[in-house]
């Protein structure tokens, strides 16, 4: 496959992953993840709800399919379950498993959807868990032997990869916060998960790219991080916030080195680990949900304090902020000296969306849509390289700790009957691909 160059049609497409929507956990051999144990623990999700059927998708796939041609997007990023491959992490690969995306990945060809598969969207099989999971280096090796298998199987037709989804979520959330699977709360734990990730990552995209032409890259969630006031103090704090939540990845990808904020916190590394790592890019994916506000602080582990959102607020409470997306990307561009395409791989809101007469209403989604995507194409016209966009998300679905208590999606989800009904802002979605195509073709 020729490497995309910035002339290359721009992507329009929506995003989702496996444990959010696919349900089936006990189907065709799939083993437990991370996830399934997690949401069996009391407290742990918000309406004690958990990924054992969510939107029934690994049966309803077709349907779904035939939503997104309808939609007229070019592209769909989707997640490859793990466990459904390898039950216990590694070893003998489930055939019946795999079998479940060769069907999707022919459906999608079949609609003229290029398929975008992410590899882990935090679905660990559970079994390397209890060895150690990601504070182990060799769940890493496991990671790039499960990353060939899919990349072997599957690579006649997936052409693109990217390794993680959000690794930050993964080591902070799941380990220094520990709202999220695993739930551990150890500053040590998630900066030894936060460096096995990354090995992960780089050992899985050398594994990939052995295996064909492809094309392989990684999604960070970032944010942009601005000071509360122009007080000296405020910016240094909001430095501090950035280098936490953006740095912590960039740095390592992009310049061969981590932050230093967490004093003496030792970091796993090996010889040759972060050679490997900041080994080139085929894109960076970037996932983008709001802008960080914040003030110094006497205590706390950044000395920071994190300012509400101010005006317009999604149900997360998170503030739309199209101009820190703006801002996020002319600044990727300049720290990537512009050579590798960015992908928004997830942007989008959750609302209070209500059935009402069989339609549901989300003009807040619409306006959320359109001011990001206005973003985006403002930055492409200021010179980022931007290959493509994907909503976040094509259906409500299991929202993590949230349960199913947030509804992200374009097709609305009513989970009693599984029943998809597209809201206002998919049809709105779809004039806009409509419009751009044509703006395209003249
Ligand atoms: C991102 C996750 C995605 C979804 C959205 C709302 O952090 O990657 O799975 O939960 O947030």
């Amino acid at each position: 496959m020729p490497a995309p160059n910035r002339n290359a049609p721009f992507h329009f497409g929506v995003a989702t992953s496996s444990y959010q929507i696919e349900g089936a956990v006990h189907q065709d051999g799939r083993g437990p993840s991370i996830w399934d144990r997690f949401c069996q623990e009391p407290g742990r999700i918000i309406d004690g709800s958990d990924g054992s059927v969510a939107c029934d998708h690994y049966h309803r796939y077709p349907e779904d399919v035939a939503l997104m041609r309808e939609l007229g997007v070019s592209a769909y990023r989707f997640s490859v379950a793990w466990p459904r491959l390898f039950p216990e992490g590694r070893g003998k690969l489930n055939r019946a498993g795999l079998a479940f995306y060769d069907r999707l990945i022919d459906a999608l060809l079949e609609a003229q959807i290029t398929p975008f598969a992410t590899l882990y969207h935090w679905d660990l099989p559970l079994a390397l868990q209890e060895r150690g999971g990601w504070l182990r280096r060799e769940t890493a090796l496991a990671f790039a032997d499960y990353a060939a298998a899919v990349a072997g199987a599957l690579g006649d037709r997936l052409r693109w990869y990217s390794t993680l989804n959000e690794p930050w979520v993964s080591a902070f959330v799941g380990h220094l916060t520990g709202e999220h699977a695993p739930g551990t709360q150890n500053l040590a734990a998630a900066v030894s998960a936060a460096h096995h990730l990354l090995l992960g990552h780089a050992l899985a995209k050398q594994a990939v790219k052995a295996q064909g032409d492809h094309q392989v890259g990684i999604v960070l969630n970032l944010s942009t991080v601005y000071p509360g006031t122009e007080r000296p103090e405020d910016q240094a704090a909001a430095q501090r916030v950035d280098a936490y939540h953006n740095g912590w990845f960039l740095d390592p990808l992009l310049r061969g080195s981590y932050p230093k904020i967490f004093g003496e916190t030792p970091i796993p590394i090996q010889d040759g680990d972060l050679e490997e790592i900041q080994k080139p890019l085929d894109f960076l994916g970037v996932n983008y949900y709001r802008k960080t506000v914040v003030t110094a602080s006497e205590s706390g582990l950044l000395r920071a304090r994190y300012l509400p959102g101010v005006g317009e607020v999604t149900q997360m409470n998170w503030e739309v902020s199209p101009e820190g997306l703006y801002d996020l990307l002319l600044r990727l561009g300049q720290e990537t000296g512009g050579k590798i395409p960015l992908y928004i791989t997830e942007n989008g809101a959750a609302y209070h969306d209500e059935l009402v007469g069989g339609r549901v209403d989300d003009p807040g989604r619409v306006h959320f849509l359109q001011v990001h995507l206005d973003a985006v194409q403002r930055a492409r016209r200021d010179g980022a390289w931007v290959g493509g966009y994907f909503a976040w998300s094509l259906m409500d679905n299991f929202e993590w700790a949230y349960g199913y208590s947030r509804r992200f999606g374009i097709v609305y989800v009513d989970y009693a009957t599984q029943k998809r009904v597209p809201k206002s802002s998919y049809a709105w979605y779809q004039r806009y691909i409509a419009e751009q195509r044509r703006l395209e073709a003249r």
